[in-house]
């Protein structure tokens, strides 16, 4: 199975996703659908800012891919009236990029670093000072004769978003005066992201349609859309071009999501997990190993949402399949499994 097969309709970002992000993201936190700590603690952190005339603290974002980290951080600086630069943690690999941004910035710019967990060394110590006092030290020349010379640079406020908040150093947790994190989304919220996206994508989502979508989705707004796009080509192709129940339903298995609306690196991951493993604990390399992906994917992609759908458990010893995992793959599990109770944790 190679990995683009695995992930056809998966939690990874595709092309097309990032094409119609663009089109389906919401421009205001009043348009921004659930996530109701993060929206009112964000809230009061603007609110304050703005009454203060100065700029807010800096952010932190942190949750699995797709729950809206970027979409959140541009309405920061839409609700501020601020302007925005973008960049990226693997993007700021020698110092000097970041010295060259930080520097251009103007007062009360929101500057945003996308999977911050990755940023170099050298440009996240640069970042301590910028972000605490508003300086960079810019090196001249080499060798030792090289002077620093201090640099005030403009009050601004960064927004870093991050899938790993575990890997970011304590030095630069700290900085952040604010962390939001982001949950899974219920059915529900996922309903109305769904109707959102219908209503701007022009598609007939019925109701029955709609709920049979959101409760497949993994509790993911980008997975939701895409979805949609999905079962509307189905509806087109097959059908009428109504989204209906009927249509979601035979749409998502050609597709391969199944029930729980796990896709097939989910049933991988819990498939080795349980058969090859006899339900663990193994650990996470070796687990990402037997199904021939990376690590990462498997602990950031796969992972928090099979261990929110309570059928994976994160153990010091490793990962463990739950009850209900051999349950959902049909396999009997042996007989000290099924009082399983290990703590997932987070
Ligand atoms: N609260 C929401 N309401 C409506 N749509 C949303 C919401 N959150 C996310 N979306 C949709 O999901 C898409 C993905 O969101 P976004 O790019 O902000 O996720 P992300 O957390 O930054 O993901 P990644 O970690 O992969 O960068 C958006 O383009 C938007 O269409
Ligand atoms: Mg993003």
């Amino acid at each position: 199975m190679s990995e683009e097969n695995l992930r056809d309709v998966g939690g990874e970002v595709l092309e097309e996703d990032l094409d119609v992000e663009g089109t389906l993201r919401p421009r205001r936190l009043s348009e921004f659908i659930g996530q109701p700590r993060v929206r009112e603690q964000l809230e009061l952190v603007l609110e304050g800012a703005r009454r203060r005339g100065t700029p807010p603290d800096h952010i932190l974002l942190s949750g699995p891919p797709g729950l809206g980290k970027t979409s959140l951080s541009m309405i920061v600086a839409a609700e501020l009236g601020a302007a925005i630069r973008l960049t990226s943690g693997p993007a700021l690999e020698r110092a000097g990029d970041l010295a060259a941004m930080l520097s251009n910035l103007m007062p009360g710019d929101v500057l945003f670093i996308d999977e911050i967990h990755r940023i170099a060394r050298p440009a996240e110590e640069m970042l301590y000072l910028a972000m605490e006092d508003f300086r960079v030290d810019v090196v001249v020349g080499k060798g030792p004769g090289a002077t620093s010379i201090p640099l005030d640079i403009a009050p601004f406020t960064l927004v870093g978003a991050t899938t790993r908040a575990g890997a970011l150093t304590g030095p630069l947790r700290d900085r952040f005066g604010f962390t939001g994190h982001m949950e899974f989304y219920e059915p529900a919220e996922l309903e109305l992201v769904l109707r959102r996206a219908a209503a701007i994508l022009e598609v007939d989502l019925r109701p029955d349609g709609a709920a049979e979508i959101a409760r497949r989705s993994r509790g993911t707004p980008r997975i939701a859309n895409r979805l949609l796009r999905r079962v509307r080509d189905f509806a087109e192709v097959r059908a009428d071009g109504a989204v209906t129940l009927d249509v979601a339903r035979e749409a998502l298995a050609v597709y391969d999501v199944d029930e729980l609306g796990l896709d097939r690196l989910d049933r991988a991951v819990l498939s080795a997990l349980v058969k090859s493993f006899g339900g663990g604990p193994v650990g996470v390399s070796t687990l990402a190993v037997a199904v021939g992906e990376e690590p990462g994917t498997v602990e950031e992609v796969c992972e928090p949402y099979l261990v929110r759908a309570g059928m994976l458990a994160r153990t010091p010893r490793g990962r463990v399949a739950t009850a209900a995992a051999w349950g959902h793959l049909g396999v009997t599990p042996p007989p000290d499994v099924t009082g399983q109770t290990s703590q997932p944790l987070f």
